[in-house]
């Protein structure tokens, strides 16, 4: 399996070995609706002929796209990154980044945030502080090894940045992987609660019609044919998540995850159901 160089939250790396033997592989195109750091498109693009890679935040894509295409983004991300001990740097970098945005400012400042978690606000702002980190030799072998795999398969591969339901559903031949932001919680009368499951740094970009909308979406994708797989956080705390119980509901198949975040809780015992659901 191989790593991407991100730490990104919320990354399916680990997970990987449960969802991969799931997707429907007998669809010659995939879709990775909500790409985040990459780790679930970089592990099949053996499997698929063309690969779409969409994420709403347009750097993070960026710095996805600059790294197939070569070293560029590399040097200017080491040149970037503020280091250790230079906390003022940092907040320089921060605010050089939210006047004019790029790939490489954000992947420094990602590499040199807090345990490297990327933070907006509700106004799209970067806002995560300084971890006192930066970029070290364990992130060269990571991303050597990634450029490595990503770059035999350049032209299947094409990174797009939109909202999730400007993907369009063109045609039964597609397997679309979705792994959301954290769902809105399901209020006692059915009708979905304003508060989301739990939180996440890019929760910003989740707007509060986006559940249903995911709803419709996917309910597009199986009317056309195609194949979905949906993850995500079914109960959590006690709270349920909108969206993957009425799925459920529905009649689509599911199968919960194995996965222990009590370790990483820091609020004590919240039990925690990670599910898949799947529409073949
Ligand atoms: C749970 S993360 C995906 C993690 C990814 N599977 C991985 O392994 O790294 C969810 C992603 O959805 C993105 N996102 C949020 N709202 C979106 C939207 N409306 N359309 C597309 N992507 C969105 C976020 O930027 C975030 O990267």
């Amino acid at each position: 399996m191989i790593e991407t160089p991100f730490n990104y939250t919320g990354s399916k790396f680990k997970l990987l070995e449960q969802l991969l033997p799931v997707f429907d592989y007998t669809k010659p195109y995939f879709v990775d609706v909500f790409a985040g750091g990459g780790s679930v498109y970089t592990n099949v693009l053996d499997k698929y002929q063309k690969i779409i890679v969409n994420d709403i935040i347009t750097d993070l894509i960026g710095i996805h796209n600059s790294l197939i295409q070569g070293n560029d983004i590399i040097s200017e991300t080491k040149e970037l990154c503020p280091g250790k001990k230079n906390p003022l740097g940092f907040t320089k970098l921060r605010e050089s980044y939210n006047d004019t945005p790029s790939p490489a400012k954000l992947w420094s400042l990602m590499l040199s945030s807090t345990n490297n978690m990327m933070r907006f606000n509700q106004k799209f702002k970067y806002n995560q502080t300084y971890g006192d980190r930066g970029w070290n030799p364990n992130t060269d072998k990571k991303v050597e090894s990634f450029t490595n795999h990503i770059r035999q398969y350049k032209d299947n591969i094409r990174f797009v940045s939109k909202p999730f339901d400007q993907i369009e559903v063109s045609s039964d031949k597609i397997m679309f992987y979705c792994d959301p932001p954290y769902g809105r919680i399901k209020n006692d009368d059915g009708s979905i609660a304003k508060k989301q499951i739990s939180e996440a740094g890019y929760n910003a970009f989740w707007k509060e019609d986006d559940d249903k909308r995911l709803y419709d979406y996917l309910k597009l994708i199986d009317e056309k044919g195609s194949s979905f797989m949906v993850s995500g956080v079914l109960h959590h705390d006690g709270k349920t998540c909108w969206m993957l119980d009425k799925l459920i509901q529905d009649g689509y198949r599911y199968q919960e995850l194995q996965f222990d975040y009590n370790k990483v809780s820091r609020k004590g015992d919240k039990s925690t159901t990670e599910v898949i659901i799947t529409n073949y």
